[in-house]
């Protein structure tokens, strides 16, 4: 991995957006950890957005971090010139599906017209580089899987060539922040790599989604809330194999093409909540002896509410030869352990804001 990034990039710095949310900060510990080489970072710091997932990379003197936004061209045209980075890491969309169902337009905002902006900054850069910087650049989009909408119980999983069929303003926005980079690539021809994936789930995850909402409520004993039947599925992947599929992609991946990622590991979300309970039930048990599982309560569905997602990975595992290098239980007992183990970080993210976000979208939610 050192070596070809190495010798795609040399020593010019990537940068990255959308580095202290949730995958951003991984992927760019990670590059650091493996890579080595620089990284300038550009993050609005939104709710979702904390310096803290940074961790070691703060104070890494490798690491130039900017707090600013993706749709300020002059800035971000203004940074491309001055650090010549030698590809662009799109982590930032506002990427909660209930918060768009609640107020879709931030994620109009940000989604689409963040990524035009973003697209258009990184398009003059480009267009001014001279070679080889510019036959090596790319601009990578990370997107996800709901782009293709939902599964019934026997559909084949999606793949590079199922067409684009979103729930949700959230879904919808990625979709069309997706086809507006494909759309740069075919009419510019700035060197677009796009990659399509399923669930996530890892350290320093925004206690919104399921997997650390559903650990820390349940250290904190309160309830563990399921849309619907709780058989909706997911296909989780572990972060840092996401990092690394992002990786392998940057620096192999053929220009214009897409490449979709899953954990190969479809769960139902009752299954995942039991499982995050009996691992918890061993490792922190209730001090009133109860099994976790017993603050489980069905609520109110999610409107539009996805049933099944899941990915094929050929086309990635034989040209780039990535596959996922943990199973979900493995994973999901290091994240368990990793909330466990970082308490302080938990506090510090929940915010006053999402505070009033719980209360907003669980107030509503009665138990069924
Ligand atoms: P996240 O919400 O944790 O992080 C998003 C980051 O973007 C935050 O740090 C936020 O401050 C920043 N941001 C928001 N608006 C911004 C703006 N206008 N300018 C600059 N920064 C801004 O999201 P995540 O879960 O880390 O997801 C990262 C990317 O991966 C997203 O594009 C998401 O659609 C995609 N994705 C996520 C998953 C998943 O399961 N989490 C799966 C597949 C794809
Ligand atoms: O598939 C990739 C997507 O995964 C990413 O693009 C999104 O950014 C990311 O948020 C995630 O979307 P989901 O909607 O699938 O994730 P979430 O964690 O919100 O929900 C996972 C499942 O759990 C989903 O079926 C809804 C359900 N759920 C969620 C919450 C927050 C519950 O049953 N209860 C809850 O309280």
């Amino acid at each position: 991995m050192t070596d070809l990034s190495s010798q795609k990039f040399g020593s010019a710095p990537i940068f990255v957006t959308g580095s202290a949310g949730f995958i951003g900060s991984n992927f760019l510990r990670k590059w650091l950890r493996q890579v080595g080489t620089p990284v300038v970072s550009l993050d609005l710091l939104t709710y979702a957005g904390n310096l803290e997932s940074l961790f070691e990379a703060r104070e890494d003197l490798r690491h130039t971090f900017v707090r600013g936004d993706i749709a300020d061209y002059r800035l971000v045209f203004e940074l491309l010139k001055s650090h010549s980075p030698a590809a662009i890491v799109n982590f930032v969309a506002e990427s909660h599906v209930d918060r768009s169902i609640l107020g879709p337009e931030p994620f109009v905002t940000t989604n689409v017209l963040g990524t035009f902006r973003l697209l258009e900054a990184a398009r003059a850069y480009w267009q001014e580089l001279a070679s080889p910087a510019r036959t090596a650049f790319r601009f990578l989009h990370v997107s996800t899987d709901e782009v293709f909408g939902s599964l019934g119980p026997s559909d084949a999983p999606f793949c590079e060539s199922t067409s684009y069929d979103p729930s949700s303003p959230y879904s919808a926005t990625k979709a069309a922040s997706d086809q507006l980079v494909r759309a740069w690539h075919r009419t510019y021809g700035l060197p677009i790599l796009l990659t399509n994936c399923s669930n996530n789930y890892g350290p320093a995850q925004f206690p919104e989604k399921l997997i650390p909402l559903v650990i820390l409520n349940a250290l904190e004993g309160k309830r563990l809330p399921i849309y619907g039947d709780g058989l909706n599925v997911r296909d989780w992947i572990y972060v840092e194999d996401h990092c690394e599929a992002i990786m392998r992609v940057l620096n192999a991946g053929i220009v214009g093409e897409t490449y979709c990622l899953g954990g190969q590991s479809e769960r139902t979300n009752i299954d995942v909540v039991r499982t995050i309970c009996a691992m918890l039930d061993r490792l922190r048990p209730r001090p009133d002896g109860v099994r976790h599982e017993s603050a489980v309560t069905f609520v109110a569905d999610r409107p539009g509410h996805d049933r099944r997602y899941a990915i094929d990975n050929g086309k990635v595992a034989r040209t780039l030869g990535w596959k996922p290098s943990v199973t979900f239980e493995e994973g999901l007992e290091q994240t368990v352990k990793w909330y466990l183990e970082n308490s302080a970080w938990v506090g510090r993210v929940r915010s006053g804001e999402y505070l009033s976000w719980v209360e907003e979208n669980y107030t509503r939610r009665t138990a069924q």
